[in-house]
């Protein structure tokens, strides 16, 4: 009886404990298009919370992160896989793979060439396909997870962007597929969905003068994001995160 009662104790107390969140010190992650934007404010927040990074882009992110750039373009797929192992060499294990570099194209499907068509979706779709298919054994060792920042256009349809949309509903269908082969090896699959963000990814085009002068998420919002899902208990899921602006 009294055994019974000390059980029923524990248990209330499980149920009703505090959340447990992990930290982040001393993770490893890897991310892309971590040189300005969306990618530089993950990368920031990541190593503020002391996790120890392999950013992978063309160019370089500023002073204080530069030192775990490794530079690659995404676009060639040949040169993805020694990128990706320079990475894991260096960070010597992997917690964390963050897809983030992407570019936008906004063309009229007439004026879509193949070449157009082809880059987007090697850099938004083939990049992190390949990324995903080097680290999983990596990411399944240690329990990790991955982080895709996908878009709204991975939802629906926008004018001008079949090429962006195309790729983005890709990206998405992939993650939601790849995460049935991750769970079982206990790697979780975030996709982050954002609407419009304020970065430069946008300038120039008629969907940033139609966004002109309106709030926008800001980049950093989007990075603590990527934080606390990093940090959730293994037992609880988001796969999928729709982020609108709220106008
Ligand atoms: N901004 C938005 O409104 C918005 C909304 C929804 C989703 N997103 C998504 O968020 C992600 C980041 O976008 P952002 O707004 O931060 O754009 P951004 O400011 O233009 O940054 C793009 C990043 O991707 C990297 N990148 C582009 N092409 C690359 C290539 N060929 N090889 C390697 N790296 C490459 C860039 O680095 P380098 O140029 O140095 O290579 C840069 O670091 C993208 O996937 C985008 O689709 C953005």
């Amino acid at each position: 009886m009294k055994n019974d009662r000390s059980l029923a104790r524990k248990r209330h107390s499980r149920r009703q404990g505090k959340a447990t969140t992990n930290s982040l010190r001393g993770k490893t992650a890897i991310v892309t298009g971590a040189s300005r934007g969306i990618g530089l404010a993950i990368a920031t927040v990541l190593a503020r919370e002391g996790v120890k990074l392999a950013l992978i882009s063309r160019t370089p992110p500023p002073p204080g992160l530069d030192e775990a750039f490794l530079e690659c373009d995404l676009a060639d797929p040949a040169r993805i896989p020694d990128a990706v192992a320079r990475a894991l060499g260096q960070l010597g294990g992997l917690d964390f793979l963050v897809n983030n570099a992407g570019i936008f194209l906004e063309k009229s499907v007439p004026k879509i060439s193949l070449a157009d068509w082809e880059k987007t979706l090697r850099v938004n779709l083939t990049a992190p396909f390949l990324i995903c298919r080097q680290t999983l054994p990596h990411l399944a060792a240690r329990k990790g997870r991955i982080v895709n920042i996908v878009s709204s256009s991975a939802m629906q349809g926008y004018l001008h962007q079949s090429a962006y949309v195309a790729s983005k509903h890709g990206l998405l269908g992939f993650a939601r597929a790849l995460a049935l082969e991750a769970r079982p090896r206990g790697v979780h699959v975030y996709n982050l969905c954002p609407g419009g963000v304020d970065t430069g990814l946008l300038q120039g085009t008629e969907l940033g003068a139609r966004l002109k002068g309106q709030p926008m998420i800001r980049p950093a919002d989007l990075a603590e994001m990527v934080a606390f899902l990093l940090r959730q208990p293994a037992n609880v899921d988001l796969p999928e995160i729709a982020i609108r602006r709220f106008v």
